[in-house]
């Protein structure tokens, strides 16, 4: 949403007699900034929008850019900002853009390394990147967001599947690394910090960070030891203030800045201004890499010049050789993260058109031409790829419903590459959660029946199958939960307690422990190979006692001394029991009610949404006016039909029919007249 800021204001400052025109210069740059509202995104807007030679600002973000964009427009500089929010916007921001500027993505947290970060930010860079290349592929391209070392080789991957890649246009911005290392560095021997310089060589993660202490400006000596410690703070840096964030997110205010510095060399450079910055580019300073950070020399087209390492010292060299492998690493996960993108398989024309309708064909082209073989095959191929055309809309459309339909199955899913792949697939989380759900509501009936053959009262036995069928399974779902992180010595100590307390119904819990165990996990009850899950079946546990055999004691319940009490409590409780049962199974059988259904049906496609949009689901056809579906004679002159006779009147025909058919887009109609 481009706000009012974006217009021309102009603005009264405090004296209240200057006022300040913040009108752009079109030839001055914009600035499109992507993640602005995020924790770098906002600095480093303040303080692109400080820089005089930016014309436009374009704020870009998931969400909150209006507030950032209306708060930044109030600052009476020259700059132009406009907020733009969601995918919708991304192509406004980014349009006429000279440079953008990418810090969207999610930052670490303690204890992970940039490149856990590869997941959900590679995603998140391609898709802005490939933004950027359709809509302005002649603009700089910071990259902010990490993993730097994989992310840039991602950017110039989707400039180069989109045909618009030039490698001096795209840059990972490793300038915290040299900021970094000048304040350390001057820190360190006593230099006036903002006249220290030290290059940083090679990529932007832990040890592919490589500060030339040998090349400081003033130069100064480091000994063996200060050297190693200054390189080792350099590389972990970020990770001290990560942690020092405790869970907050990673460098933001130093990083703006640096990034903000960043932008004023790209910019400096368009304005033809020729300046020397580090970036972590494609480039061929290193041998056996593609991408390389380096000094580079910037100018009105990006990289100018790729200045190189320079001459390193016997412990840069070193590092040097360390940071190759896992720069390679970096670089080849980012070329490979992309799944190879299949063609669809073509279907053949006898699965399109059927058998009868290849053997009219053959027929009809045979009539045609008894005498003349190729042109009876060539007619016949016409007629297939007429025919062919015609039914593979539609053969998609049924197909690709039919295998959606298909894959939300996942019993089928798991017969389908059980089938594959010879091998048993494990049933779906749902199912076996719902085998378990039904498991344990048997299991309790059954410790029922066991503790009123015991003596105990109908309520107490009640009592005693819930509480025993409840303790299992937690002590279950907490026993797995244990395995996959660390028994705890509390577990045990509470259940030993649970058990000591219970002392008396000891064997109802033992009981109702082992079957809720089998019933919950039964892949923990392997046969099979490693890692291959055996079919698993409950036994009958030989030591409970079969209470349906004949010739156990009758339990007595269903004497008539009994029956008012059968009346007041047992039949209630298993009508609660049943009332239970019925609702847990109900909850994995789809809608419960008729409200639910409706919400099923629309989600579904299959009900209209209300308040009811005629156009729903309309598609293309939103955009197509009634006016294309009628009076379809006027397509015909371009065809030189004849005017008269059977032909036209037969395609009078087919056209009044067509212009009444209601399911059919007016394209269809048009390819129908024209076939
Ligand atoms: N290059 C460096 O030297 C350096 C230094 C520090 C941080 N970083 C990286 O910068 C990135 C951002 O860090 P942060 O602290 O600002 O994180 P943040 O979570 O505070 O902000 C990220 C912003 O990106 C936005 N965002 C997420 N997905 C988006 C998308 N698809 N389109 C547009 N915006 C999107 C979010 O809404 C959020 O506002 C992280 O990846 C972090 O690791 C790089």
């Amino acid at each position: 949403m481009a706000l009012a800021a974006a217009k021309s204001v102009p603005t009264v400052v405090s004296n209240g007699i200057r006022i300040i025109s913040q009108r752009a210069n079109s030839s001055a740059p914009k600035v499109a900034l992507l993640g602005a509202a995020g924790g770098i995104g906002q600095p480093l807007a303040l303080l692109l929008k400080q820089n005089s030679s930016i014309a436009r600002l374009a704020l870009y973000d998931l969400k909150g850019t209006p507030g950032v964009a209306a708060d930044l427009s109030h600052i009476d500089t020259r700059a132009q900002v406009t907020g733009h929010t969601g995918t919708n916007e991304l192509k406004a921001a980014l349009e006429g853009a000279d440079v953008v500027v990418i810090p969207a993505g999610v930052p670490r947290k303690p204890g992970m390394t940039r490149d856990d970060l590869f997941n959900t930010n590679a995603g998140i860079v391609r898709d802005l990147c490939d933004a950027a290349a359709k809509t302005c592929p002649k603009a700089l391209l910071a990259i902010i967001t990490n993993p730097v070392n994989s992310t840039v080789p991602i950017a110039c991957e989707v400039f180069r599947k989109n045909g618009v890649l030039d490698t001096n246009r795209i840059f990972g911005v490793t300038m915290l690394d040299i900021l970094r290392s000048q304040t350390f560095v001057a820190e360190l021997k006593g230099l006036d910090v903002t006249k220290t310089h030290v290059p940083v060589i090679g990529g932007h993660s832990g040890v592919t960070i490589i500060p030339l202490l040998s090349q400081t400006k003033p130069s100064c000596k480091f000994t063996e030891e200060e050297a190693k410690n200054l390189t080792t703070r350099i590389q972990d840096a970020g990770t001290e203030v990560v942690k020092a964030k405790a869970g907050a997110g990673s460098a933001t205010l130093s990083m703006a800045l640096a990034g903000a510095r960043f932008v004023e060399g790209l910019v400096n450079g368009l304005k033809g201004q020729k300046n020397v910055l580090c970036a972590y580019i494609a480039s061929d300073a290193m041998k056996g890499l593609d991408y390389f950070s380096t000094p580079v020399e910037l100018g009105p087209n990006g990289v100018e010049k790729i200045l190189g390492t320079g001459k390193l010292s016997a412990y840069e060299q070193s590092l040097v050789e360390k940071a190759i492998p896992e720069l390679k690493k970096n670089i080849t996960k980012a070329l490979f993260s992309k799944k190879e993108e299949k063609r669809p398989k073509q279907p053949k024309s006898v699965e399109l058109l059927g058998e009868k309708l290849l053997e009219a064909v053959e027929n009809v082209a045979g009539e045609l031409h008894r005498d003349d073989a190729d042109a009876k095959k060539s007619t016949k191929r016409d007629l297939i790829a007429k025919l062919t055309e015609h039914e593979k809309e539609t053969f998609h459309a049924a197909t690709d419903s039919q295998v959606e339909e298909m894959l939300s199955d996942k019993n089928i899913v798991n017969i389908l590459s059980g089938a594959s792949k010879q091998k048993a697939i494990p049933a779906s989380r749902a199912a076996e959660v719902r085998h378990a759900r039904r498991g344990l509501l048997l299991l309790r009936r059954e410790i029922f029946y066991q503790a009123k053959q015991s003596g105990y009262s109908a309520s107490d036995a009640r009592a005693i199958a819930e509480r025993a069928v409840a303790a299992a399974e937690a002590r279950s779902i907490a026993q797995h939960t244990e395995k996959e992180t660390k028994r705890t010595t509390e577990l045990e100590e509470r259940i030993a307690a649970e058990r000591a307390a219970n002392e008396k119904e000891q064997k109802f819990y033992d009981y109702a422990f082992r079957m809720a165990d089998k019933m919950l996990y039964p892949e923990d009850y392997r046969t099979g190979a490693a890692g291959e899950r055996a079919e698993v079946t409950i036994q009958p546990d030989p030591k409970v006692k079969n209470i349906f055999s004949l010739d156990q004691p009758r339990l007595g319940i269903f004497n008539e001394d009994n029956l008012s009490k059968l009346k007041d409590h047992s039949l209630q409780f298993w009508a609660d029991w049943d009332a239970h049962a019925a609702r847990t199974w109900n909850q994995s059988f789809g809608p419960t009610n008729g409200f639910e259904e409706m919400i099923d049906l629309t989600e579904k496609g299959k009900m209209w949404p209300y308040p009811i949009d005629n156009e729903y689901l309309l598609g293309e056809e939103e955009d197509v006016g009634f006016h294309e579906h009628i009076f379809l004679e006027r397509t015909l002159s371009q065809y030189k039909l004849p005017k008269s006779g059977p032909i036209a009147h037969f395609m009078e025909l087919v056209c009044v029919g067509l212009s009444k058919n209601p399911y059919m887009t007016a394209e269809k109609k048009r390819s129908h007249i024209q076939w």
